[in-house]
């Protein structure tokens, strides 16, 4: 009985150790996977170009707690694509630890993505909760719906007389609605600015999605530093957080 027990357990381990050797011989095969590399490849050039000094994260609180730092101490917060709430509800439990008073509005439909645009996109149904509000700490304030048809109304109906943003967090998974946000925050930046992208960079299609965005509308009116990546270390995504540092006058 030991004997045979035995023998099965090698059989297993064998199989196993085949398997893998096929995984990593059929990955090395595959076009999409040197695209993967090629893609990493050229993110990895792109942070070599734009460098932030002491700015390379591996851990998304820490580089999250950096970025906190370094807000201006006066204008507005906001998360586009809150989901369940992982990252809006860290970011305002560190406000609440600096004694930082402000709220941060988060924007999402709950709705998940609306399409799926290429292999490499989300699935449509991924992030869909039904259009359930998460839960949320107390100084969060969450805008329901699809941000095409909530932001500008919130901005015009906020009674404020500074409406300029100090921070942002861009996670919505796609091109089109970064890009509406960023053109409809054009207005409202300021020197100082931060704006913290989820996925810039480290994946096949990174220069169609938020990198496309950034480039069509703030890298169009404004001069801008990096200041933070940070590449989780079970993702091969890359956040990237950038500070406006120039208006151009025509940015309005
Ligand atoms: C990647 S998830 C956000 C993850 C979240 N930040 C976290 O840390 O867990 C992307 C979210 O964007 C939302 N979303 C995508 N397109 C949207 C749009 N046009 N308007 C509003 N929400 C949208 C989805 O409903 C989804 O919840």
């Amino acid at each position: 009985m030991t004997k045979y027990l035995n023998m099965t357990r090698q059989l297993n381990s064998f199989f196993k150790r085949v398997n893998k050797l096929t995984e990593r011989e059929l990955e090395a095969e595959s076009t999409f996977f040197q695209v993967e590399r090629l893609a990493r490849k050229k993110s990895a050039e792109y942070i070599w170009e734009h460098m932030a000094p002491n700015g390379l994260f591996n851990n998304e609180q820490n580089y999250w707690n950096e970025l906190l730092k370094q807000i201006p101490t006066r204008g507005l917060l906001f998360e586009f694509g809150v989901y369940k709430g992982r990252s809006i509800n860290y970011l305002a439990e560190q406000l609440n630890k600096k004694g930082d008073r402000r709220r941060i509005y988060g924007f999402d439909s709950f709705l998940g993505m609306p399409e799926r645009v290429n292999k490499y996109g989300p699935h449509k149904d991924k992030y869909d909760l039904k259009g359930i509000k998460p839960v949320v700490l107390p100084n969060v304030n969450l805008i329901k719906g699809h941000v095409e048809e909530t932001f500008a109304t919130f901005m015009d109906n906020l009674k404020l007389k500074d409406k300029s943003i100090a921070f942002m967090h861009l996670d919505l998974g796609m091109y089109q609605p970064t890009k509406y946000i960023l053109e409809q925050a054009l207005p409202y930046l300021k020197k100082g600015t931060i704006i913290d992208f989820d996925e810039l960079l480290g994946y096949a299609d990174w220069q169609e999605n938020e990198y496309k965005a950034m480039m069509e509308t703030i890298g169009r009116y404004c001069d801008f530093e990096h200041i933070a990546y940070c590449e989780p270390e079970t993702v091969t995504e890359v956040k990237a957080a950038i500070r406006i540092t120039r208006l151009y006058p025509t940015h309005r």
